[in-house]
């Protein structure tokens, strides 16, 4: 028996139209913002994710899927979207439109991880991502995005953490700091990590291994070596949120895992998925357009895990809206009813109804409980006495209560109910 790849899976039925749900808003949130949608290709050059996301990183060194193709080059399955959007905005001249250019994207990502429970190889982000707007207000108006699409969803509980990793300009001073506090813990590194010292020692900071991360806890702070321009946007956006009521906290542990991200970084986070799991996780990044070829333009945005959003959402019984059993199941008894029943079920499907009935040739016992197992609303049954006069009891599954109606009257009694 063939089975999907480790960290895949398949999404039934029975839980797709929580994603539809989920999508559903996130599309009507983002509408309400301004924000159009964007697709991108499912890979890839691998140039972009490495120049954009950054060679020292966890999810370039260790996790992409890369591949060379048939005319040998090398291509990858999109770790992320961020660096695909930056290159679309390059490639398709958004640049050139009115700007900002806001976009979100409901895409699926690749990265070669260890699985556990909220972490899979194949995954889902729900994104944003703006462009052409420097001030602090649009990173307050991408971090409400996300709040205002989760309290859409009626989660209210989870907080913003937030931090400023500064520019450039800032981290030189902070990296010459961090590796002077690093050097006597060198040999204790992690491989990965003592070739970050040198290159981009703010990496070690999110190493992955415990014996590093307790050596990271001692760190000098970088939010405590922010120039004045950074400081000033940092307090600003502080400003726009607490006006705007959007609950969140300074954690200056978040320096996020890619390498893209100056100045504001923030991560929505939940301890009922595994230990403090990222739900969300975005920030500013304004050198990247130009890092990949651009105008030096600004950038900033956010990922979504929606594999988590929607576990997070189970294991909390945060209830999902659009469950679709059919409305209607239509029995039959007899070949001439059966005949019927299925010109009806067409009829009714093609007016907007979801009109179920049997095709396994069930007796009329066994379509009721089939019925009551698909969680049919209603029930009708027909045979040939029903076909005769044209009347036919209407069951209501939940509460017993039947009642005679007229067959012509079926479709207007359902729209009615
Ligand atoms: P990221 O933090 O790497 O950021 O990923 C964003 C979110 O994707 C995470 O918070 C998490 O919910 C979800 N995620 C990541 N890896 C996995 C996985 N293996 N399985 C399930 N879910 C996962 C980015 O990707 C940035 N591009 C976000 C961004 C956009 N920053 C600015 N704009």
């Amino acid at each position: 028996m063939i089975k999907a790849p480790k960290g895949t899976r398949d999404i039934l039925p029975k839980d797709s139209y929580k994603w539809r749900y989920v999508e559903n808003a996130a599309r009507r949130v983002c509408e309400n913002f301004g924000f159009g949608e964007i697709r991108t290709p499912t890979f890839e050059f691998t140039e972009l994710f490495a120049r954009g996301v950054g060679d020292t990183t966890d999810v370039v060194e260790k996790q992409m899927y890369t591949f060379d193709d048939k005319k040998g080059r090398s291509i990858t399955l999109k770790p992320e979207v961020t660096a695909a959007v930056v290159r679309a905005y390059l490639e398709d001249k958004l640049y050139a439109e009115v700007q900002p250019t806001k976009l979100f994207y409901i895409s699926p990502c690749y990265r070669y991880e260890n699985t556990q429970a909220g972490r899979y190889r194949e995954f889902f982000q729900f994104g944003t991502e703006v462009f052409g707007a420097a001030e602090p207000s649009m990173d307050a108006e991408v971090i409400s995005l996300a709040i205002a699409f989760l309290n859409e969803l009626g989660i209210t509980e989870l907080k913003v953490g937030l931090n400023s990793i500064g520019c450039p300009k800032c981290r030189k001073e902070y990296n010459e700091r961090l590796k002077e506090y690093l050097r006597p813990h060198y040999d204790e590194l992690c491989d990965t990590c003592k070739g970050r010292f040198e290159r981009n020692p703010l990496r070690i900071l999110d190493c992955k291994s415990p014996v590093c991360q307790q050596i990271a806890k001692g760190a000098p702070i970088l939010l405590d070596f922010i120039c004045g321009d950074c400081r000033a946007h940092f307090e600003k956006l502080q400003n726009y949120l607490t006006q705007m009521k959007i609950p969140f906290e300074i954690n200056t542990d978040i320096v996020r895992g890619l390498d893209y991200y100056t100045k504001t970084v923030f991560e929505i986070q939940s301890d009922s998925i595994g230990a403090k799991t990222a739900i969300c996780g975005g920030g500013r990044y304004d050198g990247l357009v130009a890092q990949l070829g651009g105008e030096p333009t600004c950038g900033v945005g956010f990922g979504l895990g929606l594999d988590r959003l929607i576990l997070f959402m189970e294991n909390n019984g945060i209830p999902f809206q659009g469950e679709t059993g059919p409305e209607i199941f239509i029995a039959s008894m007899g070949e001439q009813a059966e005949l019927f029943a299925q010109t009806l079920v067409y009829q009714l499907r093609r007016s907007g109804i979801r009109a179920e009935k049997d095709c396994c040739g069930r007796s009329l016992k066994a379509q009721m409980k089939y019925a009551d197992k698909i969680g049919a609303k209603y029930t009708v049954v027909f045979g040939e006495n029903e076909l005769k006069t044209g009347r036919a009891a209407l069951k209501n599954m939940q509460t017993g209560a039947s009642q005679e109606i007229s067959i012509g009257d079926l479709e207007n009694r359902l729209k009615e109910e």
